[in-house]
């Protein structure tokens, strides 16, 4: 059987990440800054392996560990190679840094930015496809453009009177012009990968800039009689490149009134005030659940149904239940709220805590890495480190666990149908059996029997019921 006569070529990813990025004014590189909770260098990481690509090649140099680091949290180590480029002499540089690992690849080579976190992998596979397909033969070199209202400081597309591509031309190198046009290069293209590393080796740097640009590659292939085909793309907001704070922050608000628009009308959730909520786009939130002003639900969360979240209220990589109640100013992370509990106000919750079932947290309680049972409660200003409560256990006021000597921390455990007084110091390690009670005040350095009273500093037995 004869195969086809345009099998792809396998495809590969370059992604350039080495900049620091002046225009941020920061001391952290520009891709390591955060959006949606995640380095920028992340987002575009993610949609690159939806593509499923033979290898994802990454250009660092600025904080190139930390780069590194950062992007191994979201690729397969086994597919991905790091590329180091010394001195950032441009784009086109960059690219050239990855030039022993793929000059020789009779491959097509996907160039993305690492600072344009909003392309969907959609866009980048009609790219490729189109890169693919063009003249029924493929393209040596595919640009995605858009046509922007503002285009300042993007590069231009130049076409002829055709409408066929004639070069990019950088803002600082355009005349009046070439300013005026309105179609800008995304900073994504896909090439033939020979091809382009055969261009780049004659690529100057004699610009405003002085800088080797990727964008004069194309132009120098067109020189030589090959295709440049564009790809122009309907939705300039995929292609939105980060260069200062002010456009993170624009990004940071498009993905966030994104991902509460999709959380009222696809999974019935009410914000009271949807522009003054943030919750990322990898929460998941239930049915009826109410969010009111000011609430921030960061990370991995999952909110179940008929939840109510008051004012104020940060929640981070926590599960809460269905009919839980959180009131206002509370800081939820890393811990797990079950069914019908209260939350708040003013309470923190820390260290992979566990409230079970309509168990209740009142007004200034900390809980570190404890575990508190069904129905137990602990209302007001206390303390909770390192403690496994049972059920229906009533923590009075003021109660506070000493879990640290100085040098340790220890545990606390306390059985079910306790009554801890208020003003207890619970001095760890240290254990209180079912139906105990601790006296006002009491400060308890030894463990305290089932059904037991103990008072006092230090607190001493007292009685033994039955
Ligand atoms: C680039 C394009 C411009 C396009 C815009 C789209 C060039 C010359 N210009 O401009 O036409 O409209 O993107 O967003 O390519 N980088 C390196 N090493 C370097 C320089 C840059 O790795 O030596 C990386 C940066 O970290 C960044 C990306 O390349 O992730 C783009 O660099 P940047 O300086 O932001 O280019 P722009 O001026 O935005
Ligand atoms: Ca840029």
């Amino acid at each position: 059987m004869e195969s086809l006569a345009n099998e792809p070529k396998p495809l590969d990813v370059l992604i350039l990440a080495a900049g620091l990025g002046t225009r941020m004014r920061s001391n952290l590189a520009k891709v390591l800054h955060r959006l949606d909770d995640r380095p920028l260098i992340n987002h575009v990481c993610r949609t690159a392996t939806a593509l499923a690509p033979r290898k994802i090649y990454v250009v660092i140099g600025n904080q190139g560990e930390e780069v590194r680091k950062a992007v191994l949290t979201e690729v397969d180590e086994a597919h991905t190679e790091f590329v180091w480029q010394e001195k950032q002499l441009g784009t086109g540089d960059a690219v050239n840094a990855a030039r022993p690992f793929l000059e020789n690849e009779d491959s097509t080579l996907l160039i993305l930015s690492g600072d344009v976190p909003m392309i969907r992998h959609e866009t980048l596979a009609a790219l490729v496809q189109l890169h693919h397909n063009h003249r029924g033969r493929g393209a040596a070199c595919t640009i995605l453009t858009v046509r922007l209202n503002d285009p300042t400081g993007y590069g231009r597309i130049v076409r002829d009177e055709g409408g066929l591509f004639l070069k990019i031309v950088e803002q600082k190198d355009a005349d009046e012009q070439q300013a005026d046009i309105r179609e800008i290069n995304a900073g994504i293209y896909c090439f033939d990968t020979k091809k382009l590393f055969s261009a780049l080796s004659r690529v100057q740097n004699n610009n405003a800039q002085g800088e080797y640009y990727l964008t004069d590659v194309p132009e120098l292939l067109r020189a030589v009689g090959e295709d440049i085909a564009i790809y122009q793309h309907r939705d300039p907001q995929e292609i939105e490149g980060v260069n200062n704070r002010a456009q993170l922050a624009d990004l940071e608000r498009q993905i966030c009134r994104h991902t509460v628009s999709r959380l009222m009308l696809d999974y019935g959730v009410t914000f009271i005030d949807p522009k003054n909520a943030y919750v990322s786009e990898q929460a998941v939130i239930g049915r009826d659940t109410v969010i009111y002003p000011n609430v921030r639900i960061e990370g991995e969360s999952v909110i179940g149904d008929g939840t109510t979240i008051r004012s104020g209220t940060r929640i981070t990589n926590s599960r809460i239940g269905l009919s839980v109640e959180i009131l206002d100013n509370c800081v939820i992370v890393d811990s797990h709220i079950g069914n019908q509990c209260t939350v708040g106000p003013f309470a923190h919750l820390r260290g992979k805590s566990v409230m079970e079932e309509n168990a209740k947290v009142g007004n200034f309680v900390e809980l570190k890495k404890t575990n508190l049972g069904r129905g137990s409660k602990a209302n007001h200003l206390t303390y909770l480190g390192d403690a496994t409560i049972g059920e229906n256990t009533n923590i009075g006021a003021g109660t506070i666990t000493c879990n640290f000597d100085g040098k340790q921390k220890h545990p606390t455990t306390i059985g079910n149908n306790v009554k801890i007084g208020s003003d207890t110091m619970l001095v760890a390690p240290v254990k209180v059996g079912d139906g105990a009670a601790t006296g006002a005040g009491s400060v308890v350095t030894k463990d305290v029997d089932e059904n037991s009273l103990v008072v006092g500093v230090p607190a001493k037995a007292i009685k033994k019921e039955n």
